[in-house]
C-alpha cells in the first residue's frame, strides 16, 4: 500500500518555494494516496525559537497548509509533538545512524557554519527525527523539494540498515516525489541563492501569507538580467534569475519550461513580468486571505489539529508495537503484544 508523509517546520514566513515545491504537490496526491501532513515543531527548535511566536508559527502553518489546498478531512494535519512516536522512533535512530553518515549531510554544514561546536545535538541528529517522521508510519512516498532529497536518501539507508541488523523486513524504502518546473525555486533578488524563510530580505520571496500589492511589488522589484527571454531553455544557461522567473511562471500556469520561453521569446522582462504578476496574482492571491480567515480561528485550528493527531498516533502505535519488539524492548502489556 502506498502511504505519503510529508513535513514542514512552522519558522518564519511560508513562501512560493513552499508552495510550489511541496505543498502544491501534497495537494495533488491526496485523491490518489493516503497522507499525512505534519507541522514538524520538533524539527524547528534545533535552532533557537522563541516560546510564544513558535506557538503561532505552528497555527500559522497549519493554516498555510489548510489554505493552499490540503483537506484535513481526507488527509491527517497535525503537529509533530503531538505523537510520541515521533521521537520515541528517532531515538531508535539515533543508535541505528552512524555518525559519518550524519558528517556527510550539507544542510547540517550549513546551518552549523563555522561555530560547528556551538550547533545543537538536535540539529546534528534533525536527518533520524525526519527518517522517523516517515517510518513511523511506514510512509512510502515524500514529496519535498529538491533541498530535502539528501535527509531522504538517508531515510532509506536508516531503513536498510534497521531491517538488516535486525533481520526484518520492517521498514519500507521510501521513494521521494520531487516534481514540477520549481522543485528549487531561488530568491527573488538572486538568482544564485535559494529562496528561503530566514533571508533577512523580504524581497527575496513571496510570502504565502501576501497580499496582491505585496505580490506584484516583489515581483516588479526582482532581480533580472539585460537581455530579452530566450526561445528556449537552453538559453536560460548562465542566467539564473531568468531561469527563476520562468521556472515560476511554468509551474504556476502548469506548463512546462520550453513551453513557457518558446511563449516569451524575444521579450522584455518589461512584458514578461506583468504577465507573471497577473498569473501570480490570480494563483497565489486567495491562499493569504484564507490565511487570515482561518488564523482568526484557532479553536477550529486547534481541534483540526487534534483530531489529525489522533488518526496520525491510530497509524503509528502498531508500527511502533512491531519495532519495540524488533528491538527487544520488553513488552509493557504483554496482552498487547
Ligand atoms: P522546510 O520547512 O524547509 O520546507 C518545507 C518544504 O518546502 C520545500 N522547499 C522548497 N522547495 C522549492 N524551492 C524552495 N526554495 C524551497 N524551500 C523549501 C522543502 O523541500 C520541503 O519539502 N526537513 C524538512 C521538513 C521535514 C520533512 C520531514 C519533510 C521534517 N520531517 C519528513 C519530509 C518528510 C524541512 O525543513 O522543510
Amino acid at each position: 500500500m502506498n502511504r505519503i508523509f510529508s513535513g514542514i517546520q512552522p519558522t518564519g514566513n511560508l513562501h512560493l518555494g513552499n508552495y510550489l515545491g511541496a505543498l502544491r504537490n501534497w495537494v495533488r496526491l491526496q485523491d490518489t494516496f493516503e497522507c499525512l501532513y505534519c507541522v514538524v515543531d520538533m524539527h524547528a527548535i534545533t535552532v533557537w525559537q522563541d516560546p510564544a511566536a513558535l506557538r503561532d508559527s505552528t497555527r500559522t502553518a497549519a493554516a498555510a497548509m489548510i489554505a493552499a489546498g490540503v483537506n484535513p478531512e481526507t488527509s491527517a494535519v497535525f503537529v509533530q509533538s503531538h505523537v510520541a512516536a515521533h521521537a520515541q522512533l528517532a531515538w531508535i535512530f539515533n543508535c541505528v545512524a552512524r555518525l559519518g553518515w550524519l558528517s556527510r549531510m550539507t544542510q547540517f554544514k550549513e546551518k552549523a557554519g563555522k561555530n560547528r561546536e556551538n550547533a545543537s545535538v538536535g540539529l546534528f541528529a534533525y536527518p533520524n527525527l525526519m527518517a522517523a517522521d516517515i517510518l513511523a508510519y511506514k510512509a512510502t512516498h515524500v514529496p519535498v523539494g529538491e533541498d530535502q532529497k539528501q535527509h531522504l536518501e538517508l531515510a532509506r539507508d536508516i531503513a536498510q540498515k534497521f531491517n538488516n541488523d535486525y533481520g526484518i523486513s520492517l521498514f519500507p524504502i521510501v521513494e521521494p516525489l520531487i516534481f514540477g518546473p520549481a522543485t528549487r525555486v531561488m530568491s527573488l533578488r538572486d538568482g544564485t541563492k535559494k529562496m528561503s524563510k530566514s533571508d533577512a530580505s523580504d524581497y527575496s520571496r513571496i510570502n504565502l501569507a501576501d497580499d496582491a500589492d505585496a505580490i506584484a511589488l516583489k515581483i516588479r522589484k526582482a532581480k533580472t538580467d539585460p537581455e530579452v527571454l530566450p526561445s528556449t531553455a537552453a538559453g536560460l544557461e548562465g542566467r539564473p534569475e531568468a531561469a527563476n522567473l520562468l521556472g515560476i511562471y511554468a509551474a504556476l500556469a502548469d506548463r512546462d519550461i520550453e513551453t513557457v520561453c518558446a511563449q516569451f521569446a524575444g521579450q522584455t522582462f518589461a512584458g514578461f513580468k506583468a504577465a507573471l504578476c497577473d498569473l501570480a496574482v490570480a494563483t497565489l492571491g486567495g491562499i493569504g486571505a484564507e490565511m487570515q480567515r482561518l488564523q482568526a480561528d484557532p479553536g477550529f485550528l486547534d481541534a483540526t489539529l487534534r483530531e489529525g493527531a489522533e488518526r496520525a498516533q491510530a497509524l503509528a502505535e502498531p508500527i511502533m508495537r512491531e519495532v519495540y519488539e524488533a528491538v527487544g524492548f520488553l513488552a509493557r502489556d504483554p496482552q498487547r503484544g
